[in-house]
């Protein structure tokens, strides 16, 4: 039988702990899931998407059945050239559902061969957003229950960084 592939696309600028909930989520339903870092032009990302890749990849651990990478473009390109069979997005409360339901149903336009499942995360993630942890990491606060070590570390980092050249 063939493998079921999933392909979970994001910003992940930086992966928290809602992404690696949704992440093992999928891992639990398909043969194989591929991570989809997106490089997008169109945004300033705090990361890299190459450094993007490296920290989802040092949260990985004992997962061979999920790879990591980057990609340009539509999302459904992405999952064709990853024999995806389906897109994976996580829901967090309802408002982020709109947007959600847009963009699967213009992807199964785009390609009607390629389902988006939503999978909920757990409750104690439902308000974690890497845009929300990075103002918060930015103003000193703690986020350590809300991504890895990894992710926190590299964001205190480039926020000392970036204070040091501004
Ligand atoms: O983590 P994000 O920022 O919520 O992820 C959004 C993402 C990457 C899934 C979305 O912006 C996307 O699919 N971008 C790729 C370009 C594309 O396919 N656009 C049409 C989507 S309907």
């Amino acid at each position: 039988m063939s493998e079921r592939i999933a392909v979970y696309p994001g910003s992940f600028d930086p992966v928290t702990f809602g992404h690696l909930d949704i992440l093992d989520r999928s891992a639990a339903i398909f043969d194989r899931v591929v991570v989809g870092v997106l490089e997008n032009p169109g945004k300033t990302p705090l990361f890299t998407a190459e450094e993007r890749v490296e920290l989802i990849h040092a949260c990985l651990e004992e997962r061979p059945r999920i790879e990591v990478t980057t990609f340009r473009g539509l999302t459904v390109d992405f999952a064709a050239s990853a024999s995806a069979i389906a897109i994976v997005r996580g829901l967090r409360v309802i408002s982020d559902f709109e947007s959600e339901f847009q963009m699967a149903l213009m992807n199964r336009r785009l390609n009607p061969n390629v389902n988006t499942v939503f999978l909920m995360t757990s409750f104690t993630n439902v308000f974690i957003s890497s845009s929300l942890i990075k103002e918060v990491c930015q103003l000193g606060g703690d986020v350590s229950e809300m991504a890895p070590p990894v992710s926190v570390e590299a964001m205190r980092r480039r926020f000392a960084e970036n204070r040091a050249t501004a």
